[in-house]
């Protein structure tokens, strides 16, 4: 949800920005001959944000009934039917109780042994739910839901959280009900020097760094003190397993042992789990890709190795459809040619 956070101001600012450049910068003329004011319609289609106050909510309405049908077309392939996702998505809904809709905190964050941290654990205010999938959502086709389309999806998750019950219509008034009982509503901190405002403001909060600027007998080359301590370094496994594992950032390899695994060889089936395929890719069925056995029967006899390990490196789309095979550009090249044969040799996973 951070990311939602991020992506929200990010955008927020731009909005902001536009309005503040047109009114003042482009006014006053500083800039003579760069650029036009921006129009009032291009300035209303970046100002699309939902904020936590629901400024800025459109009017509409959806039922859960026909979320649940918008979901299991256009959201389950990725999040799962009940939105517990699969191996690449982290689950959207679960990990709150009827008691964190009473106190507005989620209780199993607090509790180190709870797997994983759900959106519904996380999110406090269902405005920035609201305005991420109206922006963000189907990743694939963005802003591609009508208003009222997004009040449908988000009032089925309402309801496969518990939220919610079977009959209710999420509108631009109902969603006022709902944010008082959401379950992490006050879980979010606002006591911290990145919250805009407080700093300079009220003063009540202060930046984390007090050093004042060197100015004689400076240090000339400055070495990160903080390196990851020996004991820390396998605790956790191999760290780089368990992030996404397609898209730029990957976590960083840890866990030296595990290398062995690579020395005593891993089965085709095994690389191509650990690689990440599997997520995407059924052995014998589709998921977000097709499933290795489509694969393996439309390339039947045909010499495709070097053209399809290209592929699977460079990532995609339009053989199978408009969605789009991100990069595999982690997975090394021998191991990218060894899934390739071995997908194309039928994808036994033993
Ligand atoms: C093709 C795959 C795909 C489809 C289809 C898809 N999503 Fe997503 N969704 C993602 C990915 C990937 C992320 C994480 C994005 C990121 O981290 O930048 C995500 C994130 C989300 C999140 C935020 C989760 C969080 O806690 O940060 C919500 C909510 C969400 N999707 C809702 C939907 C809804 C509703 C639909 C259908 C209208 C949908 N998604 C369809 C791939 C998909
Ligand atoms: C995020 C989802 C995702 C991941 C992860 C993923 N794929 Fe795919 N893959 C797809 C999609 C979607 C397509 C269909 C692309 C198209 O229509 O051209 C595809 C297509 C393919 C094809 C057929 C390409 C063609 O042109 O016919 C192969 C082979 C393949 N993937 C192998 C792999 C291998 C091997 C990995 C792991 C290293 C992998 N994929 C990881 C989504 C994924």
């Amino acid at each position: 949800m951070f990311k939602c956070f991020n992506s929200n101001l990010a955008v927020g600012f731009a909005a902001m920005g536009i309005a503040l450049i047109s009114v003042q910068a482009f006014a006053v003329d500083d800039y003579a001959g760069i650029g036009r004011v921006a129009t009032p319609a291009e300035v209303k289609a970046w100002d699309i944000d939902v904020r936590p106050d629901f400024k800025g909510l459109p009017v509409g309405s959806g039922s859960v009934e026909h979320g649940q049908t918008l979901w299991e077309d256009k959201c389950a392939s990725c999040h799962g039917t009940f939105a517990e996702s699969n191996k690449v998505f982290t689950p959207l809904v679960g990990g709150t109780t009827k008691e964190d809709m009473v106190t507005g905190h989620v209780a199993n964050l607090n509790r180190r042994d709870f797997p994983g941290r759900t959106t519904f654990m996380k999110v406090s205010s269902i405005s920035t739910l609201y305005d991420y999938i109206r922006r963000a959502m189907p990743w694939n086709a963005p802003k591609s839901l009508s208003d009222d389309d997004v009040y449908a999806v988000l009032a089925y998750l309402l309801n496969l959280s518990d939220i919610v019950p079977d009959d209710f219509v999420l509108n631009d008034q109902t969603i006022r009900d709902v944010q008082k009982i959401l379950p992490n509503r006050n879980g979010m901190t606002t006591d911290h020097a990145l919250w805009p405002g407080d700093n300079f403001g009220h003063g009540k909060t202060k930046s984390d760094t007090h050093n004042i600027a060197c100015m004689k007998d400076c240090k000339k080359e400055v070495t990160i003190a903080s390196t990851l301590p020996d004991y820390a370094w396998t605790s956790h496994g191999d760290l780089s397993k368990q992030n996404r594992t397609f898209g730029a950032t990957r976590g960083k390899k840890t866990g030296k042992g595990d290398d062995k695994a690579e020395a005593v060889g891993l089965t085709p089936f095994e690389l191509a789990q650990n690689s990440g395929c599997l997520g995407c890719h059924g052995t014998t069925a589709k998921i977000v890709g097709p499933g290795y056995n489509e694969v393996a029967d439309k390339y039947r006899g045909k010499d495709v190795l070097a053209q399809l390990t290209a592929k699977v490196k460079a990532g995609g789309e339009g053989v199978w459809g408009s969605t789009p095979m991100p990069p595999q550009s982690e997975v090394k090249d021998d191991d990218i040619k060894t899934l390739v044969s071995w997908i194309l040799a039928g994808a036994k996973e033993h």
